[in-house]
């Protein structure tokens, strides 16, 4: 655990909201007549996929997924297992995975594979945060939030060891 001051705001609360809502009006444009299927990846998605959902004018269904996480680490173990699996059929719907932040994007190569094996008729993918210097596997990011440097950030539902997902600002920490 290390101490709040150790915190630094990397992105406001304003800045960030007033930038998903932008990201909600896209996604609402580009799907236009249809039904959308939220998939969010618990746990850290969560503040983002009611933010994101709030801006949504197009019909929507939600979704929950739990996959392998960091456990306490501050780097990726490398492997993807589900958790927690979907709870309705998307065979046919138009998916949208709801991410907190793509960093080597094991996570997501993974997933969007899975669920076009599903029957989705369409997988894309919206992530609040990007680190694309940090990327192993490539995954083709729809709808990015903000792409930000190689810096481990928590706050908007990013964890480290489970704690700091409330804090409403994306944080840096400074080691
Ligand atoms: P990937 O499979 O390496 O792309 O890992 C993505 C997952 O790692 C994210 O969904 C986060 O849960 C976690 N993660 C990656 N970078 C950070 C970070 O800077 N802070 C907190 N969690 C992170
Ligand atoms: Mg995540």
């Amino acid at each position: 655990m290390f101490d709040e001051k150790q915190i630094e705001v990397m992105i406001d609360r304003e800045t960030l909201e007033k930038r998903i809502a932008e990201l909600g009006a896209e996604i609402s444009r580009d799907y236009a007549g249809k039904e959308l299927y939220m998939i969010c990846v618990l746990k850290g998605g969560a503040m983002f996929m009611t933010e994101l959902s709030k801006s949504i004018t197009v019909p929507v269904l939600w979704d929950f997924m739990v996959l392998s996480s960091y456990g306490n680490d501050l780097i990726s173990s490398g492997e993807v297992s589900i958790k927690k699996n979907l709870d309705g059929s998307i065979d046919g719907k138009h998916v949208l995975i709801v991410e907190d932040i793509v960093d080597t994007g094991r996570t997501l190569c993974f997933l969007s594979e899975y669920l076009m094996k599903k029957g989705a008729a369409s997988v894309k993918i919206a992530t609040m945060l990007d680190k694309p210097s940090r990327r192993v596997v490539p995954v083709k990011v729809d709808y990015t939030g903000f792409s930000i440097e190689d810096e481990f950030v928590v706050g908007y539902g990013l964890d480290y060891a489970q704690r700091y997902r409330n804090l409403p600002y994306i944080g840096y920490v400074k080691m």
